[in-house]
């Protein structure tokens, strides 16, 4: 009997969507959730045709010469600025992420940072847990509106999108957005959209969301003079990547009341957060956590299991990255 390809899990996932690997290859998981070191990651790929991979995995030039039996890398994240995709390509190896099952529930979380930032949320769970609510007064924590301002949104893709949906028809926003490319016409319309320059967009948007995925070229996207071009009254969001903001420039802004507040579930060096940020009462941290509820983090992790199992059986992975390496592989 020819042996089973080889499988391994980066981390710990759920275990039915891990029994569903057991019944095509052989599979090695990780004992405890820790995300492997990179000699660790790259000594366990020996031998291993397929990695089950999450957005922490470390999927370079080097790890792929060191790793020559690797044929797929499967992602469970729509993210995959971990992975040097052309290195990948030139190795013949394909790549997959996982678009689409996490659009609305990733939507979902932007919306409700953005809220909490708006309204002061967290800011006022605290001031109550700490004891000092003691009396009504007319501006107690009060905010920004949502319904009617004017909604932003740099990188108008799927999730940009869905975010876009909610502002536009349940709370009544105007919506503009900057992207490289112009969405064509009737996707503009569906939600009302006016695409702006990025300067209008910092000008205009009552309410900024980043979703622009990350790169060399997003790269502190927003900096010191971006911000100073937003409206004292104005919000900024991001899911998109921690790197596509400055975080300390973005620190001083808030500390300063260049914009009223923020709301971050990503951020550059995560897990680490800059210490400038931890103490400010203006902004809303969550740990990247806008893609996990759990019927949604299932669909993820089953989505980068059937693109496995259809990468080491010959069949076509439905979101591959590079489709280029399967064609030149039959
Ligand atoms: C993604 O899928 O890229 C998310 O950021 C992970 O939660």
């Amino acid at each position: 009997m020819p042996l089973k390809p080889q499988v391994l899990v980066a981390r710990k996932i759920f275990p039915d969507v891990v029994a569903r690997l057991h019944a095509h290859f052989e599979v090695q998981e990780p004992a405890d959730d820790e995300p492997l070191p990179q000699p660790e990651l790259i000594r366990r790929l020996q031998g291993k045709q397929g990695l089950f991979a999450t957005g922490t995995e470390q999927i370079d030039a080097a790890l792929l010469d060191a790793c020559p039996d690797l044929r797929a890398v499967c992602l469970m994240t729509v993210g995959y600025n971990n992975v040097d995709l052309d290195a990948c390509t030139a190795r013949g190896v394909m790549v997959s992420n996982a678009p689409d099952v996490l659009t609305e529930t990733t939507a979902d979380f932007g919306f409700a940072l953005m809220m909490a930032a708006a309204r002061r949320i967290a800011e006022g769970e605290r001031f109550l847990r700490r004891g000092e609510w003691r009396q009504w007064s007319v501006d107690l924590l009060a905010g920004s509106d949502v319904h009617g301002a004017t909604l932003g949104i740099l990188g108008m893709g799927r999730i940009g999108m869905a975010i876009a949906r909610r502002g536009a028809l349940g709370f009544g926003m105007p919506v503009i957005y900057h992207n490289r490319s112009r969405l064509p016409a009737e996707q503009e319309a569906s939600v009302d959209a006016r695409w702006v320059s990025k300067t209008e967009l910092l000008q205009q948007a009552d309410h900024l969301v980043l979703v622009v995925p990350y790169s060399a070229s997003s790269h502190h996207l927003i900096q010191a003079q971006d911000l100073a071009l937003m409206k004292r009254s104005a919000t900024l969001t991001n899911i998109a990547r921690g790197g596509v903001v400055d975080d300390a420039a973005l620190a001083q802004a808030l500390r300063q009341g260049v914009i009223a507040a923020a709301g971050l579930d990503v951020f550059e060096g995560e897990p680490q957060v800059h210490p400038d940020l931890l103490d400010l009462p203006n902004v809303v941290l969550t740990p990247h956590i806008a893609s996990a509820s759990l019927p949604t983090r299932r669909a993820m992790c089953n989505l980068a299991v059937d693109n496995l199992i259809a990468a080491l059986t010959g069949q076509s992975p439905s979101t591959p990255l590079n489709p280029q390496v399967l064609t030149a592989r039959r």
